[in-house]
């Protein structure tokens, strides 16, 4: 089933200048790019994206690391999209990420570990449309 999910290019990856490197290894598996922006989040914006992990002790971290500098939000588009995407992530904490995933190659920490992408259908959902209305998404 052709699917989409939702990913954020970390600050700490367009710090050193590597959307385009991340955008090439996600086009080089399969995604379609379907919509794509550099944006700011905003502290307040990142704390209702994360509120899931509110209870973490690395709530606040994470929400100020979110909004320390431009991020990519983008869609993308392939079958298994949701999974896929994980995979090609990579690990949360990058010492555990397997070779050929962007976190293995990418991240500097479990923290600034480069990107982000939904994890279930209902959450890639909400946060597809936390970012990008109907008309922005161009398949
Ligand atoms: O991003 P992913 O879905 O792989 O991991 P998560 O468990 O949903 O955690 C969200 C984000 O919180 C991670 O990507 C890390 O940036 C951060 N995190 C952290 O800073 N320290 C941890 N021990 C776990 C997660
Ligand atoms: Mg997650």
């Amino acid at each position: 089933m052709i699917e989409k999910t939702f990913s954020i290019i970390k600050p700490d990856a367009t710090r050193r200048n590597l959307t385009g490197e991340i955008n090439g290894m996600i086009e080089a598996a399969g995604f379609k790019i379907v919509a794509q922006k550099r944006i700011r989040i905003t502290l307040e914006q990142a704390r209702i994206f994360y509120e899931v992990h509110s209870s973490k002790p690395f709530y606040d971290d994470l929400c100020v690391f979110l909004s320390s500098g431009p991020v990519i939000v983008q869609i993308l588009e392939k079958e298994n999209a949701i999974d896929d995407y994980r995979a090609l992530m990579g690990a949360t904490n990058p010492a555990n990420a397997t070779e050929g995933t962007i976190r293995h190659k990418f991240a500097l920490s479990v923290d600034q570990n480069s990107v982000h992408g939904s994890d279930a259908q209902e959450t890639a959902a909400s946060e597809m449309k936390f970012f990008f209305s109907d008309i922005e998404i161009i398949e």
